[in-house]
């Protein structure tokens, strides 16, 4: 008996999980280290999806390590209500300059999905502090994952998501998805076709009148629900139109923040700026729970421009806790100082091929790709939606590769720091994985 292995199964209600089948045939990490972790019977697993997008410096980097190491000695807790600590401060003074200046403010939370609840609720407030008010609907997309409050919930896209959980916040209408695979199949990078899906948010706007919205909010690059990537040019589409009506544009970068692309945020590589940006994941490298919403100046003046006293009445007891600056100050130093985004754009066209290679495979209809972020879309199996993917899951643990798989398309999305022979690794047992399914 594995004295790593826990004495029951049965307490732990998992998130997003079949608990049942899980708890049937269980599947358990013990430790990480670099682009492996090792399961329970002392199996190395290359981590093919850094975690959940997380971890892009890869696994216990010494560096952060030590940063948590000596933060939680040294200060474990301080509320950031009313009160501060150095490191909150200068972590956000570093996450300016990571961002070239194109934001002037960062307001902490927990997670991604706090963070989108924070960007949507400044995006409402700072309307009202304008004078107006009228401007309460909040616009998202089909397909898209904005996390689970009932913000992100409520402009996410994601039918099984929502349908428990009723009725979800008025007001909110939703963009068409951009998948379109009769023409933009096996694409790399940006697909051709699909930008004037961007004009759609004319309609939206004509039909409630622009006084009457807030925001609109989408993903640069969709991520949970099979990565789709933008089409060319529909992200510009979309800033344009915003602009012309007055409306704020979020980007929830969750996923594609801190180098996913090779650039500091999606932003970067499609050269668009929002109004408001989410992140949570990489910030800290996954080492300790922190999300941060990014916001251009104006935004942040409206509200300090409020008679004197809390300007904006929101925050989580957790917002800008001393470990996840720690764990945060030391991402970005990594990142610095060992080139992460300068060796994930280096990767970027090996990997590409890698991934592309798998193409006339058994099954596989779609391959997307966009910096170090690859989909591979499967044919259902008839009548039985998402299983085929699941059972590639499970064999591609078996065989020793972490993937992620949402329906039936494979999301893959490793570390940043990964080498070559990582990619020959993931993709040589994913083809493996592929000849072997039914
Ligand atoms: C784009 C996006 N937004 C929000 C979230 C929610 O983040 P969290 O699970 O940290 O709440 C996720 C999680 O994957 C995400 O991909």
């Amino acid at each position: 008996m594995n004295e790593a292995r826990p004495a029951s199964l049965s307490s732990f209600w998992m998130p997003f999980t079949n608990n049942r089948d899980f708890k049937a045939h269980p599947r358990l990490l013990v430790s990480a280290k670099g682009m492996y972790y090792k399961d329970v019977d002392g199996n190395d697993v290359l981590d093919g999806t850094a975690g959940l997008w997380c971890v892009p410096c890869g696994h216990a980097q010494p560096r952060i390590v030590a940063a948590v190491g000596e933060m939680v000695g040294q200060l474990d807790f301080a509320p950031t209500f009313q009160m501060g600590h150095p490191a909150a401060f200068d972590l956000a003074e570093q996450l300016m300059d990571y961002t070239g200046h194109k934001f002037g403010h960062v307001f902490y939370t927990n997670s991604g999905s706090e963070a989108v609840d924070t960007a949507l609720k400044m995006a409402l407030a700072f309307h009202r502090a304008r004078g107006e008010g009228g401007r309460t609907r909040l616009i998202g997309r089909e397909r898209g994952y904005h996390g689970v409050g009932f913000g992100g919930l409520s402009v996410g896209g994601i039918g099984p998501n929502r349908k428990a959980f009723g009725p979800l916040l008025p007001g909110v209408d939703h963009l068409p998805h951009t998948h379109d695979l009769a023409r933009n199949a096996f694409s790399r990078g940006e697909p051709a076709s699909g930008a004037t899906l961007a004009d759609e948010l004319e309609r939206l706007v004509a039909l409630h009148d622009p006084s009457t919205i807030a925001a609109v909010i989408v993903e640069p690059v969709a991520g949970s629900t099979g990565v789709l990537v933008p089409p060319r040019g529909y992200l510009k589409r979309l800033r344009e139109i915003c602009t012309k009506h007055g409306i704020l544009l979020i980007f929830d970068e969750v996923i594609t923040g801190f180098g996913r692309l090779g650039t500091p945020f999606a932003a970067d590589y499609f050269d668009v700026e929002p109004d408001l940006m989410t992140t949570a994941k990489g910030i800290t490298n996954g080492t300790v729970p922190m999300g941060a919403v990014f916001s251009k100046r104006f935004i942040h003046d409206a509200l300090m421009d409020a008679p004197p006293g809390i300007e904006l009445a929101h925050g989580y007891t957790y917002s800008g806790h001393p470990l996840a600056c720690a764990a945060s100050l030391a991402t970005l130093a990594v990142f610095r100082e060992q080139g992460i985004l300068e060796h994930a754009r280096a990767l970027q066209p090996y990997w590409e091929d890698a991934v592309h290679a798998l193409r006339g495979l058994p099954h596989v209809i779609d391959i997307r790709t966009v910096g170090l972020v690859a989909g591979i879309e499967l044919e259902p199996l008839p009548g039985k939606p998402g299983a085929r993917a699941m059972a590639a899951f499970k064999q591609a643990f078996a065989d020793g590769i972490l993937i992620r798989v949402t329906g039936d398309i494979i999301a893959l999305s490793p570390p940043l720091v990964l080498e070559k022979t990582h990619i020959d690794e993931l993709f040589g047992k994913l083809a493996d994985v592929l000849r072997r399914l039914d």
